[in-house]
């Protein structure tokens, strides 16, 4: 039996995993510079938490959630997104008792059964940022700048982000009912989809990929026509901000979120080059969902990226990677009597924080200096009969090919100094 991993799922192989590994470090770096800390919650939680969050009829909950029950009979899902499990933690937790606000950051993989195509995955991994607590305007361009920040630090270029207001709940039952206004006399046009959502998730219909439906999103009505003044107030303040933090922009009324707890502020960053999966990025406010989901009346606002859309981003504008480094030290011991002093060296060596390679199953030394020089490392330490005999091993700088004998003493300094 050949086993063959899961349709939609995929290897971080060694060769790839210092990409993965640097993608990671400079979204820590990032965050932290913002003040968020980061938050760990199980991939699975209880599958209500999904359906009361993400919307009983949002594409996540209807098609795309991995359900199963345990022993007992109880409904679990695996997490299809990271903003429900952290709000149920904070409310859990009374992180709010903490005083101020919660900045929180996250990391993880994230499972929907959905079409596997480039740029998406069964099982892919989000970065995401949660600010719990206010529902000052600055906050909202704070977030969106986190997104930036990093992205710049990636080197990254070609994106934009697109900003929209979806409105508080109030505002958008008006615009759902402008909406299905509009559509009524197109029913039986629009495609099975679209006829399920009309009623109750009209705003979804400005989403759909169908040719025939599309058709209808260029007259259909804006959101931003529909927003009481509150709700414009705020987006034009979000706007104010992103203008004074020198945020480049635009404005798309259709951006609609495939999620069902958004309110007002929604955005997206977008990489053409990445063709149908061209979403990097994507969050906004969600004022009403803590205490939709048992919480105290919450406003907050967050989002989170794909890892692999931003790794394909970042190889179609020929971004470098840093590599794994070689090692600082490739130990050679010629013959069994030579193990003792090889392996004493090593543990210094390792001690003091140095990548530090040894291959006893090469017998000659000839074999032992070409894997040396195939690892690519800066020194090799040689351990051969004389340096035996003497107590002394020869370390040789492998770039220069200058090498000098070391007394023990002398060699621990040298170590200590990280091989001066
Ligand atoms: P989302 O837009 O569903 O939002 O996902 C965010 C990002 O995850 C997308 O922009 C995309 O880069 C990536 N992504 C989503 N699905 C896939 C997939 N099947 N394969 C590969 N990448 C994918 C959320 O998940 C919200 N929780 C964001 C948020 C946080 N809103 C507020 N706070």
């Amino acid at each position: 039996m050949n086993y063959r991993i899961p349709r939609g799922t995929y290897d971080i192989l060694p060769k790839d995993s210092a990409k993965w590994q640097y993608v990671q470090n400079v979204f820590r770096r990032v965050a932290q510079r913002f003040g968020y800390l980061e938050i760990v919650t199980p991939i699975f939680e209880m599958a209500e938490l999904f359906e009361r969050s993400s919307g009983e009829n949002s594409d996540v909950v209807q098609k795309e959630m991995y359900r199963f029950t345990d022993q007992k009979g109880r409904n679990f899902a695996l997490r299809p997104e990271g903003t429900a499990p952290v709000v149920r933690s904070y409310i859990e937790n009374h992180l709010d008792r903490l005083g101020g606000k919660s900045k929180l950051y996250y990391f993880g993989p994230m499972f929907r059964y959905d079409r596997p195509q480039a740029g998406r995955y069964r099982q892919f991994y989000q970065y995401g940022i949660e600010f719990i607590g206010s529902n000052h305007p600055y906050f909202d361009a704070e977030v969106i700048a986190i997104e930036l920040a990093y992205l710049e630090e990636l080197g990254l270029k070609d994106f934009r982000l697109e900003i929209n207001s979806v409105g508080c709940e109030k505002c958008s039952r008006t615009y759902d009912e402008a909406l299905r206004k509009y559509y009524q006399p197109h029913l039986a046009e629009l495609c099975p989809d679209c006829q399920k959502r009309f009623e109750s998730k009209p705003r979804r219909l400005l989403d759909c990929k169908v040719p025939s439906c599309k058709a209808f999103r260029k007259d259909a009505p804006s959101q931003l026509n529909y927003l009481d003044q509150e709700c414009k107030d705020h987006f034009d303040q979000v706007q104010k901000y992103l203008d004074q933090m020198d945020i480049a922009y635009t404005i798309n009324p259709a951006i609609v979120r495939g999620l069902d707890y958004y309110t007002n502020t929604a955005f997206e960053l977008i990489v053409d080059a990445l063709g149908a999966q061209n979403s990097i990025a994507g969050g906004g406010r969600y004022n009403a969902l803590i205490s939709q989901i048992g919480g105290k009346d919450t406003p907050a606002i967050g989002f989170a990226g794909g890892f692999e859309r931003l790794l394909l981003a970042m190889e179609k504008e020929e971004i470098e990677f840093p590599q794994y480094a070689p090692p600082d030290v490739y130990v050679i011991g010629m013959g069994a009597a030579t193990t003792d002093m090889a392996l004493s060296c090593l543990k210094e060596m390792r001690k003091h924080g140095l990548y530090a390679e040894y291959n006893p199953d090469k017998s000659s030394f000839k074999a032992q200096m070409k894997a040396a020089d195939a690892s690519q490392a800066y020194y090799a330490l040689i351990i051969g009969a004389d340096e035996l005999a003497a107590d002394m091993p020869t370390l040789k700088n492998l770039r220069t090919s200058e090498q000098k004998q070391y007394s023990r003493p002398e060699l621990s300094h040298v170590i200590a100094q990280r091989l001066l």
